[in-house]
């Protein structure tokens, strides 16, 4: 249907693998789909770092403002601190952005085994809204007497009322175009912290009032940590502050089978500025290197960026494909039980999408 440019940062270790196996898959569908892609390739990296001395050049972000969205692979190097790999690259980007929602859904799918007992395909299907720019990932702190025995650190959570508000009403709208269980659940731990946690709960009930076709239910992290095992099925939207957001969908990539089945959304809902689309999934240095990690998750990621895009056939063509191979149980990656490389898994979809 239309022409889009896209800015792709590979970045580290299976990054690079998992993001040349997606850009296999859109270019394979674009005939199909009448899509024309204007793929451009930024090398910044952990590798970029070790040259350069940053992760991106200073205007980086300048650079990457044109486009129509950003493909992210994973950043993160074993001998690089990863607060110096990830405040240089993917977190200034999502705040410069302002890309406020991090969409993450689990959904358990036909032919994949989830490590829990008792749950059937479509049983787990929720999906986490994630607060993306502020509070506890706030970058609002210091060290004083840096080295000396009485160093203190100080790291400060931001929640604003217009940040909370935002994401929690994005979370309600989601909620009513999924048309599914019709429920949310707020993420909380004003227990213990007891101003932003406050101020997100105070924002939560003002917002659902507003949404009477809902129903609501608040729950403390710790809880809801427990509950993503002990009963999944209960969720539908999920909309926590950024760090509680973080957490709770690597739990949500495993009960649904595997990090490399994760997918991820960085929106600016407003569309001012491109959104960025990479997997909850990291570098991965355990497997990086050796072509084994699973690119269903980038795959994934990138028919969520079609959808973005309103190349939505295009969006649906991708996940089912990624079903097929899944419930064929032929070609998967070792993570999912299989013996097949990267590229053969990208291979497999990329053929089934042309
Ligand atoms: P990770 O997600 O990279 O890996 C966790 C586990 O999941 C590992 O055992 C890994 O092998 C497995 N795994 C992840 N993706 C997989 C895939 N596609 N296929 C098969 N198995 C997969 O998390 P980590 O080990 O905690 O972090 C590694 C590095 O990545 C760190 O530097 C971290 O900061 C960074 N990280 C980056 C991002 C990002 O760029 N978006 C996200 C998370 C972590
Ligand atoms: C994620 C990652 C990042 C985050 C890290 C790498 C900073 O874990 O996208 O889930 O915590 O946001
Ligand atoms: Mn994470």
């Amino acid at each position: 249907m239309g022409k889009h440019s896209i800015a792709v940062i590979k970045g580290d270790g299976i990054g690079v693998d998992v993001v040349d196996e997606a850009l296999k898959v859109l270019r394979a569908l674009a005939g199909r789909h009448s899509i024309e892609w204007e793929f451009v390739e930024f090398p910044w990296s952990s590798e970029y770092y070790f040259e350069h001395g940053e992760m991106m050049p200073s205007d980086g972000v300048d650079q990457l403002k044109g486009f129509d969205a950003i493909f992210l692979g994973a950043v993160g190097h074993p001998e690089v601190q990863d607060h110096i790999t990830l405040n240089g690259l993917l977190l200034p980007i999502r705040r410069a952005f302002d890309q406020y929602a991090c969409v993450r859904p689990s959904v358990l799918l036909p032919g994949v085994e989830s490590p829990l007992s008792d749950v059937k395909p479509y049983d787990i299907d929720l999906i986490v809204v994630r607060e993306n720019t502020e509070g506890e990932y706030a970058n609002v702190g210091g060290f004083q007497y840096r080295d000396f025995p009485d160093e203190v650190a100080v790291q400060s959570a931001v929640f604003t009322r217009k940040g909370c508000e935002r994401v929690i009403r994005y979370a309600f709208e989601l909620c009513r175009e999924r048309n599914k269980k019709m429920h949310v659940m707020s993420i909380t731990k004003s227990n213990a912290q007891g101003y932003g946690m406050v101020l997100w709960d105070r924002t939560f009930d003002a917002v659902k009032a507003e949404y009477p076709d809902i129903t609501t239910d608040s729950l403390l992290i710790d809880a809801a940590c427990m509950d993503f095992i002990r009963r999944p099925q209960t969720f539908d939207v999920v909309v926590a502050s950024n760090l509680f957001g973080d957490i709770l969908t690597d739990i949500g990539a495993i009960i649904t089978g595997s990090m490399g089945l994760a997918s991820s959304a960085n929106l600016d809902p407003t569309r001012t500025s491109p959104s960025m689309f990479e997997p909850t999934h990291g570098s991965a240095p355990d497997i990086a290197g050796m072509g084994i990690a699973n690119p269903m998750a980038q795959i994934l990621t990138s028919a969520l960026m079609l959808d973005h895009l309103g190349e939505n056939d295009a969006a649906d063509a991708v996940r089912s494909a990624v079903e097929d191979v899944l419930s064929e149980g032929e070609i998967l990656t070792p993570d999912l039980g299989g013996s097949s490389t990267t590229a053969a898994v990208g291979d497999s979809i990329a053929a089934m999408v042309s």
